[in-house]
């Protein structure tokens, strides 16, 4: 398997696999890797003739420097996770330096207001340092399609933005939400959740899918009120915000409208660690 820490190195490999016409799928992730991201990188294997699958976790979104200084690091159980799956995966393990170069630093972007509703009100410049990172990474491996799961429906609707400002002939690939049988959503911090968080944290989905059975017959109001019940003075989670929004410009709804598309999206606390879900409603 290869797997190259320096820039120059990816873009070499991959160019041989263009000169050669191959489609090339992008899994561009923070490592500390589970089965939801090897779902990205096995749909990325059934459209694509190359896989490359990049790890790094990227200073630039984050927000709070104590989530940066914890968040898991696991290369080497990573890349034997990846040769598990396949002996074809090309790594890309770069440093900050070989994205960013000498300033690490993010451009500011206007995603149409899509970076200001839910997490992006809550994690300021988080998606200036996801946009950033993504037109480095997309810049590096000009992958064909690049796949993205829709827990971070947010995000994913922010890179589908980002290729179209930025231009680039990416296509992004949403690929559906990667659940334990708990239901709780897969998310590389979950490894960081002790046991009673655990235990509490079903607790998330649970919600959520009654939302989404009664949205046809509650009020979004309604709904609201009920979701921060379920959580309040909760032992183990802290609900952050809890919101129905329009899937097209994502913005929070008081009311219905006939022939739109809507989504549940919830943030929620389990100590220090933040988790986020969604459920498509209509
Ligand atoms: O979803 C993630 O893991 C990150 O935001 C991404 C897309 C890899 C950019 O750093």
């Amino acid at each position: 398997m290869q797997v190259h820490d320096k820039r120059l190195d990816i873009v070499t490999s991959v160019a041989t696999f263009k000169k050669q016409k191959k489609t090339i799928g992008f899994v561009p992730t923070m490592g500390a890797l589970h089965q939801g991201h090897l779902a990205l990188v096995e749909q990325a294997f059934k459209e694509n003739e190359v896989v490359v699958v990049s790890i790094f976790v990227n200073p630039t979104q984050f927000n709070a420097s104590e989530d940066l200084v914890n968040y898991p690091r696991t290369l080497e159980s990573d890349v034997q996770l990846l040769s598990e799956l396949s002996k074809d995966i090309i790594v890309f393990a770069p440093t900050a330096q070989e994205v960013y170069g000498d300033r690490t630093e993010s451009t500011t972007y206007n995603f149409n207001g899509l970076e200001n509703e839910m997490e992006g009100k809550f994690r300021p410049g988080h998606f200036d340092g996801v946009g950033t990172v993504l037109k480095h990474l997309f810049t590096i491996v000009s992958p064909t399609r690049a796949y993205f799961g829709e827990k971070d429906f947010q995000q994913l609707q922010i890179v589908k933005k980002l290729v179209e400002i930025e231009k680039m002939s990416v296509k992004i690939v949403g690929c559906p939400i990667y659940r334990k049988e708990s239901g709780l959503a897969l998310s590389s911090r979950n490894k960081r959740l002790n046991d009673s968080q655990l235990n509490a944290s079903p607790l998330i989905y649970k919600t959520l899918k009654q939302v989404k059975k009664d949205f046809g017959i509650k009020s979004a109001n309604t709904l609201n009120k009920w979701v921060s019940e379920q959580f309040a003075n909760h032992p183990e989670l802290e609900l952050e915000y809890f919101e129905i929004a329009k899937v097209s410009d994502l913005k929070s709804i008081k009311r219905k409208q006939k022939n739109t598309k809507y989504r549940a999206f919830i943030a929620v606390f389990a100590g220090k660690i933040r988790l986020i879900d969604n459920i498509a409603l209509n």
